[in-house]
């Protein structure tokens, strides 16, 4: 099968994970006889050095009209000023409303050889394994009024946090579907305690239940959550959130797999049939990570699995994704580790050498 593929390795860390990425998908490609055709388009800070702009109306057609978009990182330190007029984050944050891109899957798993890595006790990660759907194109990131503004008390921003009835519906649609196919658990988080949107949230969400009556849902405020995801990480099985809880608690959540460089992610329009194939953005959860750009150091597994993520989701080719799943596995057991999850006895190797020893495992 022929697959066209936009690639948009973005800055920092990205154009190295990218690479990487890109090498294992080579090796998946020769290996099943797949024809993958890249394009390769800016985004972020790369793309305002270039255009002036952060997402060009040339690489959302490339995204348009691919069959999937493979993504690094987008942020630049030297776009930091608040007064901004274009940032690096708004071509990402473009990206993912164009394609309407609502649903983001965040899985998040321990690997066994991998729990050493971590800050946790071996019995708080054992059976540890979920999936947080972040709604992407909604809440407090896209919400209006949003702006700052000087006044003659000093200055003043706001951010609004919004959602229709609608994009609540969908999003816990997809969550309910997504749990129905794995331990049938869903968790909805929200802060219907204190906010409107919450309270919206959550009425919408028993409604939806009806139709999902196999599907056992329990409400957490997502205070107590960012509690319960690191005493009891492995009683979730789903977990359905607003955008901006769903960005901060998979970062958090990422340290139960033992690093940000772990997490990979795909941004979906809902989740597709068994079988069927849906466009798609993946991209690891972690960010551009300045200080480690060009050093050869990224850990570029995050963007290797959510590549696999776009083998499932959006070629449909489900062998082929776990094949590469059990790639970045062998080459963990073997005790390869790039920095962030390195420790004693372990052999550490770069970004490159993380990849190539991953595509040689595919093509073995
Ligand atoms: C993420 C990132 C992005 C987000 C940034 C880079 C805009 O943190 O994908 O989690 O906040 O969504
Ligand atoms: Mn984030």
């Amino acid at each position: 099968m022929k697959f066209d593929i936009a690639v948009l390795p973005g800055d920092g860390i990205g154009p190295e994970v990218i690479d990487a990425a890109v090498k294992v998908l080579s090796a998946v490609q020769s290996k099943a006889g797949h024809e993958f055709r890249y394009h390769y388009e800016d985004i972020g800070g790369a793309a305002i050095e270039k255009h002036g702009v952060a997402l060009t109306p040339q690489a959302l057609k490339t995204c348009k009209a691919s069959d999937a978009v493979l993504l690094g990182a987008v942020g630049d330190p030297k776009w930091d000023n608040p007064w901004a007029k274009v940032r690096p984050e708004d071509g990402l944050l473009a990206l993912r409303k164009h394609l309407r891109l609502f649903a983001n899957l965040r899985p998040v798993k321990v690997l066994p050889m991998l729990i050493d890595s971590t800050p946790f006790k071996p019995e708080i990660l054992r059976g540890v394994d979920m999936v947080v759907v972040r709604e992407l194109t909604g809440g407090l990131y896209f919400g209006r009024p949003k702006r700052q503004w000087r006044t003659s008390r000093g200055r003043r921003a706001v951010d609004t946090m919004s959602y229709s009835e609608a994009e609540i519906e969908r999003i816990v649609r997809s969550g309910f579907e997504l749990a129905r196919s794995r331990r049938k658990k869903l968790t909805s988080v929200d802060k219907a305690n204190v906010l409107e949107s919450s309270r919206l949230w959550r009425q919408v969400t028993i409604e939806v239940s009806a139709d999902f009556p196999d599907v056992e849902l329990d409400h957490q405020f997502v205070d107590a959550c960012s509690m319960r995801l690191i005493q009891r990480p492995s009683e979730f099985d789903v977990i359905v959130t607003e955008n901006t809880f769903g960005d901060i608690l998979t970062d958090e959540a990422s340290m139960l797999s033992g690093s940000l460089g772990m997490l990979p992610s795909a941004s979906i329009a809902g989740i597709p049939l068994e079988g069927m194939r849906t466009f798609g953005l993946y991209e690891p959860i972690h960010g551009s990570s300045p200080r480690r750009a060009r050093l050869n150091m990224a850990n570029p597994i995050a963007t290797i699995l959510s590549a696999a993520m776009m083998l499932q989701y959006s070629l449909a080719l489900p062998g082929e994704a776990r094949a590469v799943d059990r790639a970045v596995q062998e080459v963990l057991e073997e005790g390869c580790r790039t920095y962030d999850i390195m420790s004693d006895g372990f052999t550490k190797v770069g970004t490159d050498e993380m990849g190539e020893l991953i595509a040689r495992k595919i093509s073995a």
